[in-house]
């Protein structure tokens, strides 16, 4: 396969996240040191083969610099779907499918094959235009790490970091001011982040999507924390989470091309919280904070390896998968596998049973939480 192509083009889709920086440069280094190919950088993910101008070479000169740096020099966007591509028009949003259009602007381009890295909404994409002719390899990122098939996702680490750091410091205040204090984090409707981030912080209290919490529990969970003389609860919420029989919280209004956004939580729970607690409670929304940066040793490392076996893929002709790390080694998984679900927080993991022996309060009895894991 490797002596078929000449010319492969990389875009980032999706959020961004430390580490995309990383991955651009490995893959840029590989194709260009080991196989002697062209790389083409495709700006503002499938944006960049929807509208012209939008493609680059890059060169070993393009990426010299950018390992440290957070974000990604290609842009991304979430909200360019070719399959599904809304435009705002006088008479409102009109929507194409503009799929078979990328894939001859590819052709024109002369790519031979695709590296895409993104989350399961831009590996999705990259799954149904392989479907139509073009030759994809997926590298999988999120500060979420809600995908299947890999451990983690590079720009997790980064992201939990960043959400300890801020633990750290709302302690101090949490503390000084005998308050309860809220933090928000992101992660969709997974709670990873929040669980990790939040155990690795000293949270009192960490609220996952996965358990449904009861106010009731939470309630007492600090009320018996200033009985015996902790005049103050640190609380994380994961944006996704949800009380038992209720919704999630989302931001008011869909943006064209985007899909709903989840936040408020935080807000939603101290309104809860204070018909049942004396303290003050105050809230903290991490929001993007945890999205950028420079990224951790860790998400350098695995971001830079999977930019160069992503494109040690391509020379083996493995199209339609995507790299991802299991038992310490990269290996690659299909792409139509790892987007199939996503990956969220087992109730049987050790991490939940770490957090039981701690005192931390998962938002509901402990004997609610194995009931549900008995019922699957
Ligand atoms: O998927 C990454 C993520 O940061 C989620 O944790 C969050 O819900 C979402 O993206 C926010 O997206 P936006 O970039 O539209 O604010």
């Amino acid at each position: 396969m490797a002596d078929t192509i000449r010319r492969i083009g990389v875009l980032t889709g999706g959020g961004d996240c430390p580490g995309l920086n990383a991955v651009i440069r490995a893959a840029v280094k590989t194709a260009i040191n080991e196989y002697d190919w062209e790389v083409l950088g495709i700006e503002d993910g499938f944006e960049g083969l929807i509208q012209p101008g939008k493609v680059r070479p890059l060169t070993a000169a393009d990426v010299r610099g950018i390992l440290p740096r957070g974000g990604t020099i290609l842009g991304t966007t979430n909200r360019a779907n070719p399959f599904h591509y809304e435009v705002e028009t006088d008479a409102g949003v009109a929507v194409f499918d503009v799929s078979d259009d990328v894939v001859r602007h590819a052709q024109v381009l002369g790519i031979d094959a695709l590296i895409v890295i993104g989350g399961d909404g831009s590996l999705r994409i990259a799954h149904e235009l392989m479907q139509k002719g073009l030759k994809v390899v997926g590298v999988p990122k999120t500060i979420d790490n809600d995908l299947q098939g890999t451990v983690v996702t590079f720009g997790f680490d980064t992201a939990v970091n960043t959400a300890m750091e801020a633990l750290d410091k709302l302690h101090t205040t949490a503390e000084s001011h005998h308050r309860v204090i809220i933090l928000e984090l992101m992660g969709r409707d997974a709670g990873w982040i929040a669980l990790k981030a939040g155990i690795a912080g000293g949270a009192d209290v960490i609220l996952i999507p996965e358990i449904p919490y009861d106010i009731e529990v939470v309630a007492d969970k600090i009320n018996t924390r200033n009985r015996r003389g902790a005049k103050f609860s640190i609380v994380v919420v994961a944006e996704g989470a949800k009380p038992v029989g209720g919704e999630a919280v989302y931001q008011a209004e869909r943006q064209v091309g985007g899909e709903r956004r989840l936040g408020g939580i935080g807000e939603t729970l101290a309104v809860q919280l204070k018909g049942h607690c004396e303290a003050e409670v105050r809230v903290t929304v991490l929001g993007h904070l945890q999205r950028g940066g420079s990224p951790s040793a860790f998400d350098r490392l695995l971001a830079t390896r999977f930019g160069a076996v992503a494109v040690h893929l391509v020379a083996q002709g493995k199209l339609g998968h995507m790299v991802a790390l299991q038992d310490e080694r990269i290996i690659s998984v299909s792409i139509a596998d790892a987007v199939a679900a996503q990956k969220f927080v087992p109730l049987d993991s050790d991490i939940l049973l770490t957090a039981f022996g701690l005192d931390i309060c998962l938002g509901n009895s402990r004997q609610v939480i194995e009931e549900m894991q008995a019922g699957g």
